[in-house]
């Protein structure tokens, strides 16, 4: 099937979604969204996912309100609404902030901060809960890939998801697998071992109940080299991108690359 069939079938536009992790203040993020907006238009196939850290989410999604192609999100979240938890921020915060979507469980969040499974699917439900959209990242380290553990390690951060989120609120939900080797290191996974693990994702889901085709972004080292090769293969639904996200001239090239290719 070609992919413009496969676009027309299931009405799916691709997903571009640049995470800026902890770079880009108000002012590089206003400068940044009034140029890239200069450079691109809404286009029907595709949809353009922004993460800014979040004391300039208020700035982007201001910037980007005229745009129905773009959604704006928060990188993390608490799950509660308010309380006494010094540093964090809540759904209603990032919502009200202009943040219709949350990363949740980035391997940052994991690695770095300590996040456990469990404390992801917490995050995810509860963003479900408020209205807004979980886009939840899983992956394996290059010691568990190595060492065979890749199956075991996607099933292990699906398990505590499966469990806490509704089969009827995955259609909601979307799916990074962001393998920790391949981000930020220049060395992106294959389009064959990324379509792998997707369809892992969706064989491990649909086993336990969740109707439909769930949504699946690649993410690590994608670039303007390699997003066709990695867009031209029908398992995956978009790509989430770190550093090649952080220039706008850059981003804006690489943002019109794959769609229909
Ligand atoms: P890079 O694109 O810089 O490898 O980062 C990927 C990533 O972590 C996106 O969330």
């Amino acid at each position: 099937m070609t992919h413009e069939a496969r676009r027309g079938l299931t009405m799916r536009p691709l997903i571009y979604a640049a995470n800026w992790k902890m770079n880009h203040g108000p002012a590089a993020a206003a400068s940044f969204a009034k140029r890239f907006l200069d450079l691109t238009a809404p286009a029907p196939e595709r949809s353009l996912w922004f993460f800014p850290p979040a004391v300039s989410l208020a700035v982007v999604s201001q910037a980007m309100r005229s745009r129905p192609d773009v959604l704006v999100g928060a990188q993390n979240v608490h799950w509660e609404a308010k309380g006494a938890f010094t540093g964090e921020v809540s759904i209603p915060m990032v919502h009200e902030a202009g943040a219709g979507v949350v990363l949740v469980g980035h391997s940052e969040r994991r690695h770095l901060f300590g996040e456990t499974d469990e404390q992801v699917a917490r995050k995810a439900a509860a963003v479900l809960r408020a209205g807004l959209k979980p886009l939840v990242c899983l992956g394996e380290t290059l010691a568990e890939r190595e060492s065979g553990r890749t199956e075991h390690v996607i099933l292990r951060q699906l398990e505590p998801l499966l469990e806490k989120v509704p089969a009827e609120e995955w259609a909601r939900l979307v799916i990074a697998y962001e393998p920790v080797w391949a981000i930020g290191t220049g060395k992106n996974a294959t389009p064959d071992d990324a379509a792998q693990v997707h369809e892992l994702i969706r064989f491990t889901v649909g086993r336990r109940g969740v109707p439909g085709r769930v949504s699946i972004l690649y993410g690590g080292s994608v670039n303007a080299g390699n997003v066709i090769a990695l867009l031209a293969r029908p398992e995956l639904d978009g790509v989430l991108v770190g550093g090649a996200s952080l220039d706008p001239d850059g981003w804006a090239e690489l943002v019109g690359l794959g769609a229909g290719s």
